[in-house]
């Protein structure tokens, strides 16, 4: 492999101005699109200015990017940036999404942001934030409408892509070995799954490596931990494990550990996230690769609603950029890195 980190995707642009407004009072780093223009800005929010109060929906807090992209967006949509928000966890189920989009829209918030657990079953929830005249944000994940009139914007990584630079990387190293892989799913029915899986499929087609498994951890330490001692069970010759988040690689390797084998030589694997934890397994050896899912949307998510409340045009789809890392290349990003 000739370059140790790497990156591909688009980054929608971003406006200046609202990072400029947000950069004084949220010290995070702002996707790396985004984060020249917040690192220079300077000014406040002019006195006077309205309060915009959001509901934001998170889908739970399964894993640390779930932590990290919770913090940001917490640390980020505050009274001194000019935002009311009003926070709940879902606990990854979309019933209690669904609640808690009603309630939001009940109490008449000037913004619904969410990331929705699964991609089906919103139109109804949408037409009637629609309805009360209620523009609805997504972020990280998106859903599978029909209809892109019944929300502003999307925000967030682009899946398919980094299962396929996830697949791509194991071509490049492990094609021609007839190695057999192992997948542990993220949460069914949710965007990242589906996409993760596809881009991946997609990039080791045509290579020698078999999926000989692919089930379900649901985004979790415990279940991807559980999943993969089913697999060690029933297969005697694993050499791959591709793990849609960190927290089910993470979990893997106490599964492979404790059949006593080495994980990172043994079994190898590779994960999606860049989350700290993940990425000190990745620099001790225990995780062979790891693409990057950016979790620090609340910058962007508070530039959005800003200009969704000036009736300004906002773009429908917006990008975020992912990093890839090797072992060496993780070593080396460990010290800096701030989630
Ligand atoms: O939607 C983003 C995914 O959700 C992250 O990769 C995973 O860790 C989280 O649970």
């Amino acid at each position: 492999m000739t370059r140790k980190m790497w990156m591909r995707g688009t980054v929608a642009a971003v406006s200046a101005a609202a990072m400029l407004t947000l950069a004084a009072c949220s010290s995070e780093q702002a996707p790396s699109g985004s984060s020249e223009e917040t690192a220079s800005g300077e000014e406040e929010m002019a006195e006077g200015d309205d309060v915009i109060s959001i509901g934001f929906s998170q889908v739970g807090a399964e894993s640390g990017w779930r932590a990290a992209n919770t913090k940001s967006i917490q640390d980020t949509l505050t009274a001194e940036n000019g935002f009311d928000l009003s926070f709940s966890d879902a606990q990854q189920k979309q019933e209690n999404q669904i609640q808690a989009i009603r309630s939001y829209i009940a109490q008449g918030v000037d913004v619904i942001a969410f990331s929705p657990v699964v991609e089906s079953g919103w139109d109804p929830v949408l037409q009637e934030a629609q309805a009360a005249d209620i523009p609805v944000i997504l972020t990280d994940r998106a859903v599978d409408s029909q209809d892109d009139t019944l929300y502003e914007s999307f925000i967030g990584s682009d899946f398919v892509l980094e299962g396929e630079m996830a697949g791509e990387w194991a071509v490049e190293q492990y094609d021609g070995e007839g190695y057999k892989m192992v997948e542990l799913q993220g949460t069914t029915g949710s965007a990242p799954a589906i996409d993760r899986k596809e881009g991946f499929a997609a990039a080791i087609e045509g290579s020698d490596i078999e999926v000989i498994d692919s089930q379900t951890g649901n985004f979790t330490r415990t279940e991807g931990k559980q999943v993969m001692e089913g697999f060690l069970q029933k297969y005697d010759d694993i050499d791959l494990v591709f793990a849609h988040n960190d927290d089910m690689g993470l979990g893997a390797i106490e599964a492979i550990e404790a059949a006593g084998m080495v994980p990172g030589e043994d079994i190898k694997i590779i994960t999606i996230d860049a989350v700290k934890d993940g990425m000190q397994a990745l620099a001790d050896g225990k995780i062979n690769y790891i693409v990057e899912c950016n979790p620090l949307l609340g910058p962007d998510l508070a530039e959005i609603a800003q200009k969704v409340v000036a009736g300004e045009e906002v773009e429908k789809r917006i990008v975020v950029e992912d990093l890839a890392f090797d072992q060496e290349a993780a070593a080396e990003a460990l010290p800096d890195r701030q989630y």
